[in-house]
Formats: structure tokens, C-alpha cells, sequence
């Protein structure tokens, strides 16, 4: 058959040299994979072969990302019962799900905002913002939401890749940025931020940037996110509350 090999121990495998059986012996389906590009073959073995995948089907998650703001949050224990939260790049919502429970929002206190380009389901106890960020009338209309400042700014805002490596670095970048800037507008003393990132890192600008308005900055790796990709999570805590911006200084002055 083509784009099969038959091993001397009898165990089908596909174009890749992989074979279909899992450890619990079960048999994968190379159906799936007729037709489908290399590429394809290979996100597509490791979607069947990821725990977490699995995890997330059936726990009734909306997004694999949800596991890991779960394990970063079991480490460093930043989501609080009532918070007001913002979450930037919401959709579809996984992020949402975990904030919700660990906050305690069904019990009426503290408050979740969501904003995202994409249509996000509804969530009990949450509001949510079709839009960009960047949109001049979003801060009021999060202002309004919360009802003043928030505790917590999470963003696991991620541009469409384009494959091209230093390019999807510089969106990822980019939109880091975007949501430093959003974050000092709505986050109140003491606040925590929450924002994916490139390994390689954060480029000293921004670590400036971020050393200077919060009292600590580390960077995450939770185990769901993939060993191979690039992506990790800056956390910073305690903010110090709007400390002038010396890009912002410059431009005064200049
Ligand atoms: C990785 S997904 C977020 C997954 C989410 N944390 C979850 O658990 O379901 C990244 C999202 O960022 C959104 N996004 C990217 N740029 C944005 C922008 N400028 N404003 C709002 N959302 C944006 C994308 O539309 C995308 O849905």
C-alpha cells in the first residue's frame, strides 16, 4: 500500500518510518493519513500521540492552552478566588474555562473579561469583546466591564504563522508589546501579567520595560507547552502601578 512499510516485526508503518501501534498496543488509523501532505501527516501523529490532546477532549476543555495556564497557575498560584481578570486573545476560550473555576466568578464576585479578533462561545459570568486590542475604545469598554482596574492581564495573543522563523518572533514580539501597553492602562497595584513570549526572549526593551513596572519577571515553561516549540510565558508580579515609560519620555522631549 502506498506510504507503508511492513517491519520485520509485522507492525505497519507509515511513509515517516512511525509506527501506527501506540504503547497500549492500540492500532492508529493510517486511513487519516492518505492524501494528507508530510507535514500534515506529522501534526497529525502528534496530535494522536499528545496526552494532553486526549486530556483536553476529555475533560471538556475548549483549548489544549487551558492545561497550561492550569500547570503554570499550580506552580506559582497567581489566579486568586473574586480576581478581575482580563484575558487578551481569549478565544476560543480555553484560557476563559480555567479563570472562571480557579477565580470563583459563578459565585458573583470578581469579574472576567475576554477580548478576541475571533468569535468566542459565550461563558457564564464572563464578558466577552469581539475586537483588537489595540481598538481605541477597548480600554474603556474593559474599564467598564470590570468595573475599574484589573487584578490580572493573561495574553496568549499569537499572530497566524507564517512558517518564516524571525518573522513569527517579531509578531509574537509585537504583540507582546501591545499587550504591556494595554496592561499598564488597566492594571491596578500589585497586579499580575501574564503573557506569551519566544524563547530567544523578550528583547531587552521589553525586559527593561517589564523590570521596571513590576517587582518580578521570570519566564515559564509549563510541560504542555511542546519541548520543540519556541513559546514560553513571561510572568510578572507586583505591579508597581503606571511608572513613566521612557519610550513615551523620549517622545516628549524629542
Ligand atoms: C493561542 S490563541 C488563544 C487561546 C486561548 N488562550 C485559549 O485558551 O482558548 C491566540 C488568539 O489571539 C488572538 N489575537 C491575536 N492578535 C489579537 C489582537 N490584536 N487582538 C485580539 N486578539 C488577538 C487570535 O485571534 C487567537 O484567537
Amino acid at each position: 500500500m502506498t506510504g507503508q512499510k511492513t517491519s520485520g516485526s509485522g507492525v505497519k508503518k507509515g511513509s515517516s518510518g512511525r509506527s501506527y501501534k501506540s504503547k497500549a498496543g492500540l492500532t492508529r488509523q493510517p486511513r487519516k493519513m492518505r492524501g494528507l501532505k508530510p507535514s500534515s501527516q506529522r501534526w497529525l501523529t502528534r496530535q494522536l500521540n499528545d496526552p494532553y490532546v486526549a486530556e483536553t477532549q476529555s475533560r471538556g476543555l475548549r483549548s489544549r492552552a487551558a492545561i497550561k495556564l492550569e500547570q503554570m497557575d499550580d506552580k506559582h498560584q497567581f489566579l486568586k478566588p473574586h480576581m478581575r481578570v482580563v484575558d487578551l486573545g481569549c478565544a476560543p476560550g480555553g484560557w476563559l474555562q480555567v479563570v472562571s473555576k480557579r477565580c470563583r466568578l459563578d459565585a458573583g464576585h470578581g469579574a472576567l473579561v475576554g477580548i478576541d479578533l475571533l468569535e468566542t462561545e459565550p461563558l457564564g459570568g464572563a464578558t466577552i469583546i469581539l475586537g483588537d486590542i489595540t481598538e481605541p475604545d477597548m480600554l474603556t469598554a474593559v474599564h467598564r466591564a470590570i468595573g475599574g482596574s484589573a487584578n490580572a492581564v493573561l495574553s496568549d495573543m499569537a499572530a497566524s504563522t507564517t512558517g518564516h522563523r524571525s518573522t513569527d518572533h517579531l509578531r509574537t514580539m509585537a504583540l507582546l508589546e501591545l499587550a504591556i501597553d494595554f496592561t499598564i492602562e488597566v492594571l491596578e497595584p500589585g497586579g499580575i501579567f501574564l503573557a506569551k513570549a519566544f524563547r530567544g526572549g523578550a528583547d531587552n526593551d521589553i525586559m527593561q520595560l517589564l523590570n521596571k513596572q513590576f517587582e518580578k519577571v521570570r519566564y515559564l515553561k509549563p510541560a504542555a507547552s511542546r519541548a520543540e516549540s519556541v513559546e514560553t510565558y513571561l510572568l510578572a508580579t507586583g505591579f508597581r502601578g503606571a511608572v513613566l515609560d521612557e519610550r513615551e519620555d523620549d517622545t516628549q522631549k524629542a
